[in-house]
């Protein structure tokens, strides 16, 4: 196979960000189709990267262009039913986290990929991220010991789009968020979670014009493993200050730690009363720039070679596992055990 032939269902956010991507860095992976049912939105995207074929719906997509493989950014509730489709017409999927909004519809997607025989890969791309990778890699070599604690946070600048701040069609920012945040924290620590506690709170919505029932901006997880160790999740969303993700794992024999708040390499100093300006990352593209286009370069190998990407449905099942146990915490104002939601 020559390339990779690609259609890209979403053109909103992400959708933009892996057409460039693909576009500027993946050389193995071409978008030959763009679908979104919004006609200014599916314009302005496929102007933007020169996609000459856009098409109102996935169906309408399958029947008027020839492609081995999907990638899904559209919001989640939209997720098992694109998915489900794709797989069922032979197309190796790449999936937006989080995975779906429940188990029922997890399992379906992986029902689908299984009976049809092909490949399925979660958007969690910090597991590609250079710092992420070079982390896992040391504490699976043994450098700070046996993991014992982790403390994850990813504190976002802006507010989601709208149908990401209603629990009912996103499950809120423990997922939209902070899926990020409970993936690695199953992967650094290479054990799932037994039980969670989550508390929430909302400072800013009302200022934003937020009003939908449950909104909290401010989110804290503390997780219990199977491994006994412990874990812990800050989320803020929106924080405004810019975009912040750090984690420190405290192991047997030392302590490590994964980014920092100085974003960008460059310092800048014009006033010696204020001192040095390191700019943070203003937002996640810039931030997991490399983790990105490493998780589409892999996706597009995973094809070529015919091997099972690194990061599987069963991740992403786990992942939604925790956002439903974590907003039953919050909800019911107890700690939830995962066996609670998974049986
Ligand atoms: N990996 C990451 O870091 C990351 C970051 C942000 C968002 N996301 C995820 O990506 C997904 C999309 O988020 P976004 O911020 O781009 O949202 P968005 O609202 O900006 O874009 C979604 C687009 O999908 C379109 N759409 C809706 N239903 C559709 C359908 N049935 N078929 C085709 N297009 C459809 C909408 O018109 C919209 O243009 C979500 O699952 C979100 O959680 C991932």
């Amino acid at each position: 196979m020559a390339n990779v032939r690609i259609c890209m269902i979403g053109a909103g956010r992400v959708g933009k960000l892996h057409s460039s991507t693909l576009r500027r860095h993946v050389p193995g992976g071409e978008v030959v189709a763009l679908v979104d049912p919004v006609r200014s939105i599916l314009d302005a995207t496929g102007d933007q990267f020169g996609i000459e074929r856009r098409y109102a719906s996935l169906e309408e997509a399958l029947d008027g262009t020839a492609f081995e493989a999907v990638i899904i950014t559209t919001p989640t509730p939209t997720h098992r039913d694109l998915a489900v489709l794709a797989a069922a017409r032979g197309k190796h999927v790449f999936l937006e986290k989080p995975m779906a909004l429940s188990l029922a519809e997890c399992d379906d997607i992986l029902a689908a990929v299984e009976r049809h025989g092909v490949l399925l890969q979660i958007g969690f791309m910090r597991r590609f991220d250079p710092d992420f990778a070079a982390a896992w890699e040391r504490i699976q070599g043994g450098e700070i010991g046996e993991p014992m604690m982790i403390k994850s946070l990813t504190h976002g600048p802006g507010l989601p789009p709208p149908w990401a701040t209603d629990l009912k069609t996103s499950n809120g920012n423990l997922a939209e968020v902070n899926s990020h945040d409970l993936d690695t924290l199953r992967w650094l620590m290479a054990s799932n979670p037994r039980r969670m506690y989550v508390e929430v709170a909302n400072f800013k919505g009302a200022e934003r014009g937020v009003t939908t029932e449950h909104f909290y901006d401010n989110m804290l997880a503390t997780v219990k493993f199977e491994s006994g160790a412990l874990g812990h999740i800050s989320g803020v969303c929106p924080c405004d200050y810019g975009y912040d993700s750090r984690v420190e794992i405290i192991g047997k024999k030392g302590i490590m730690q994964i980014g920092e708040m100085k974003g960008e390499s460059i310092v800048v100093c014009v006033d010696r009363d204020h001192g040095l300006v390191t700019p943070i990352f203003r937002r996640w593209p810039d931030r997991f720039r490399w983790g990105y286009i490493r998780e589409l370069e892999h996706f597009v190998a995973c094809i070529l070679a015919e091997r099972p990407p690194q990061v599987t449905g069963a991740d992403g099942r786990w992942a939604v596992a925790m956002v439903l146990a974590g907003t039953r915490s919050f909800l019911e104002e107890r700690p939830v055990y995962l066996q609670e939601i998974m049986g």
